[in-house]
């Protein structure tokens, strides 16, 4: 296989599963609803705001920015995104949500107000270009809600953890990042970070830029 073939490995096989899981993911991910709905608060998007959500989904979110009216998703999976069009179309919102990879925005510098950045972190195969990325197309004083599983910033993975993991990211989510590690590779600020379940493996982060 080519070098860059190889490149694009991880995207070409997230773009599979979560075809592969698209029909049935609104089942499993709805026990996270209330966790969404207190991040969406905590960002406090406006009606007018131009807003980013990155690796969106099947558009859960959606339904705590019904006023949002500017709203761009996208995803690396159109058996996803093809999903969000339909929620989105029951809701009455108009979204823009194209196919793109997270790590390579397709946008200019400085084109949104905010992003939604919701079990992402821990499934895009290098969250630190994702981070970079998301800094680059956010104005200045833009804001990042962040909701994802993550590490303490200062603990270390047992080794039946990083076992674990090995099957983890590979089915389903990385459960060995650090937000710390990941915020290092930008100059994002965290401006709110609260538990948001199972000890704190859960966290909803606020950032600015
Ligand atoms: C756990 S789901 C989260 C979806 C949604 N944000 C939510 O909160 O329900 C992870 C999403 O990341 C997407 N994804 C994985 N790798 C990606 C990449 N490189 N670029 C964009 N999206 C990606 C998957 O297709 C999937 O929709």
């Amino acid at each position: 296989m080519e070098p860059s073939r190889w490149r694009r490995w991880p995207q070409v096989f997230n773009r599979w599963r979560y075809n592969l899981y698209a029909p049935v993911y609104d089942r499993l991910a709805q026990a996270f609803a209330a966790r969404r709905r207190r991040s969406i608060a905590l960002l406090n998007p406006q009606p007018e705001e131009r807003i980013l959500l990155v690796a969106a989904g099947t558009g859960l979110d959606l339904d705590f920015m019904v006023r949002c009216r500017h709203l761009v998703a996208i995803d690396i999976s159109d058996g996803m995104l093809a999903r969000l069009r339909a929620h989105a179309a029951t809701l009455g919102m108009e979204v823009d949500a194209r196919v793109m990879d997270a790590q390579a925005l397709e946008f200019a510098d400085a084109s949104f107000d905010a992003v939604v950045l919701h079990l992402a972190l821990a499934v895009v195969p290098d969250p630190r270009a994702c981070i970079r990325e998301v800094e680059r197309v956010l104005k200045p004083g833009g804001r990042v809600a962040v909701f994802d599983k993550f590490l303490h910033d200062d603990q270390r993975p047992s080794l039946l953890r990083s076992a674990g993991n090995l099957l983890s990211r590979v089915i389903a989510t990385d459960i060995n990042r650090r937000l710390a590690d990941i915020l290092a590779a930008c100059r994002l600020r965290k401006v709110h970070d609260e538990d948001a379940g199972l000890g704190g493996f859960f966290r909803i982060a606020i950032l600015r830029k």
